[in-house]
């Protein structure tokens, strides 16, 4: 039995509309994620990595194509049921982190369980912080932390809530070489001991360490690295 799907992108199009000038982003871009599958996408600035994401994570809308997400597919499941559908299966790690500055690391790590109407489980928040090496900051403000321990809050909230997908943007983008390769370690740490497929854009050329493929995006499509 083949492995089973957990995004399947199928023909997306994108266009912008810049200066009375069409822009083709995506132009029929493909791309399947098997369950716990890591796949890094790497492109120049400007390629349409970004619109990628944000279409995979259903925060924007293809012109054409489809975005099918653990078999649903997102264009023709209604609200709310998509939003609902998007909070459970996906979780989102930025290049800025992203963390919301007046509410405690702690709070910050459990918002996607208040999101998905779970409740609050102190034991499973201090498995992940301890894994992930920041179960001694839950009380602190995100203001308080380097930029380092900032993208281990952020991962810790993208897990949270046991996704099947986690989506990240450059998010190695914002830190040193140093840090950065520690932030690598730990995506390869937590999807691997979870069934968790990661698709990570990225300009780290460290990033295919610790991924299955490396897919360039050129001319609005994936090419095989
Ligand atoms: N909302 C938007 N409106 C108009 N143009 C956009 C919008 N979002 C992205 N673009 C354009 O699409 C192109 C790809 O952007 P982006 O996906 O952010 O690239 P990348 O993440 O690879 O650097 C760029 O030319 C950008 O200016
Ligand atoms: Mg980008």
């Amino acid at each position: 039995m083949a492995a089973e799907s957990v995004l399947n992108l199928a023909g997306l199009t994108r266009r912008f509309v810049s200066g009375g000038e069409t822009i083709r982003v995506l132009d029929g871009l493909d791309l399947e994620v098997s369950a716990g599958e890591r796949v890094a996408i790497m492109g120049a600035s400007g390629s349409g990595k970004s619109t990628l994401l944000h279409l995979a994570a259903g925060m924007d809308r293809p012109d054409e194509g489809r975005v099918v997400v653990v078999g649903h597919d997102m264009a023709e499941t209604p609200e709310p049921r998509r939003t609902r559908l998007r909070a459970a299966a996906i979780g989102l790690v930025f290049q800025d982190f992203n963390l919301i500055d007046s509410l405690t690391v702690a709070e910050n790590i459990e918002l996607p369980m208040w999101l998905n109407r779970r409740p609050i489980d102190d034991e499973a928040t201090h498995r992940l912080t301890r894994e992930l090496g920041i179960d001694g900051l839950l009380e602190r403000l995100p203001g308080e932390l380097s930029g380092g321990e900032q993208q281990r809050v952020a991962i810790a909230r993208a897990l949270i809530h046991e996704p099947r997908l986690l989506l990240a943007d450059e998010p190695t983008g914002a830190l040193d070489q140093v840090t950065a390769a520690g932030v690598l370690d730990l995506f390869d740490q937590v999807t691997a001991g979870r069934d968790c497929a990661l698709v990570m854009v990225t300009h780290n050329p460290d990033a295919a360490r610790i991924c299955d493929r490396t897919l360039w995006l050129q001319q609005g499509r994936l090419e095989a690295g």
